[in-house]
């Protein structure tokens, strides 16, 4: 990234910014050569056009950006399958740009029905690949829910990490499991959820599996692609909902979180709440190494005021893990937990 340029306006005009603030990302380019221009917010579709043509650069919207994130992330079928339809449902409305200098050319291509413009012939492949990926979805999806069967019957507790994205979702699952989990400063790194086996004393073998990172503000038309990577939550006896404590934000994150498990039904699932990263928390400028659980009186960051059980861990340094292992046992064994 070489620049950031921001506008607060009242509302958005035709061509999203106001004029100066267009000569001005213009006349940037002279300074800082930016191939592409990226902007934090969803665009229409005339907006990104009208955009692209004044600035004589792409312009991409924060959907568009998600959108290549989660499709160079995603691993299962069910993951690369959404992330196809959410692409194909981004790009139908914005056909008609995309063609308007071909028809100016009048050329036509032989796939075209009679009477129908490039356009029209665009939009119905479209639309009807849009109706295939939805029926393959279907089809996935049967297929797991009998994977799914299959595994609550052989009876392993399923302990599920959820988090916001970059909140060390992955290095908690590779330093607990040992599993060569991705584990990148990346945001989205993990789209599709990965599951270990874990054997945590003395409760013995569970399942732990990782899940694609939260984020504020996701677009509308990622929600489907979001949720279904999030559907093994529903089995979940026990969710591990990991905390980057040192982010400045950690507090906006912990409550969208909280929203999301919220809307997904999921509010109500016995959860532990893992305050990560304490290396790097500025607390006597030294790690805690036993934990913070409410339990033995010790406390987390000053926002920190919530009913969950805490434990304070670094999943890089691989401290406050005994307690986060003896938490997990006993939440496990309670009779609320495992249903
Ligand atoms: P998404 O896949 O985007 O949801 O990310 P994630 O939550 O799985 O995070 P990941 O494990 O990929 O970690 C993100 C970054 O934080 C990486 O650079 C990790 O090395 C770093 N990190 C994770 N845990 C710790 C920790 O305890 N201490 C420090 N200092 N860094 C950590």
């Amino acid at each position: 990234m070489v620049g950031v340029v921001s506008q607060q306006l009242p509302r958005p005009s035709k061509t999203y910014l106001g004029k100066g603030k267009l000569e001005e990302i213009k006349t940037l380019k002279g300074e800082l050569h930016y191939q592409t221009v990226i902007v934090d917010d969803e665009l229409t579709p005339s907006q990104q056009r009208v955009l692209e043509d004044r600035l004589k650069t792409k312009v991409i919207d924060r959907t568009a950006l998600i959108l290549d994130v989660f499709a160079s992330r995603a691993r299962t079928r069910e993951g690369r399958l959404q992330v196809e339809l959410a692409q194909h449902e981004y790009l139908l409305p914005r056909l008609a740009g995309q063609w308007k200098h071909l028809e100016r050319l009048g050329g036509g291509i032989g796939t075209r029905g009679p009477g129908e413009s490039q356009l029209e012939t665009d939009r119905r492949l479209v639309r009807s690949k849009i109706h295939r990926l939805k029926q393959e979805i279907e089809d996935v999806r049967t297929h797991r829910n009998l994977y799914r069967e299959d595994r609550r019957r052989r009876g392993l507790p399923v302990v599920a990490l959820v988090g916001y994205t970059n909140s060390g979702k992955s290095t908690l699952l590779n330093t607990l499991t040992g599993a060569g989990v991705l584990a990148a400063d990346k945001l989205f790194a993990t789209l599709d959820p990965v599951t270990r086996r874990w054997h945590v004393d003395p409760l013995g073998q569970v399942l732990l599996t990782d899940t694609v990172g939260f984020i504020q503000k996701l677009p509308a038309i990622l929600v489907a692609a979001f949720r279904a990577t999030l559907e093994e939550l529903t089995d979940a006896d026990l969710l591990l909902h990991v905390v980057d404590v040192v982010h400045p934000n950690a507090p906006e994150h912990v409550e969208e979180v909280q929203k999301i498990l919220g809307e997904l039904g999921l509010s109500e699932k016995p959860a532990i709440v893992i305050l990560n990263k304490m290396d790097l928390f500025p607390s006597n400028g030294s790690a805690p190494s036993n934990g913070t659980d409410k339990s033995n009186g010790a406390s987390g960051p000053d926002w920190w005021d919530m009913p969950e059980d805490m434990v304070a861990v670094s999943a890089l340094k691989g401290t406050g893990l005994p307690n986060l292992r003896k938490l997990i046992s006993t939440k496990l064994t309670t009779p609320a937990a495992v249903a």
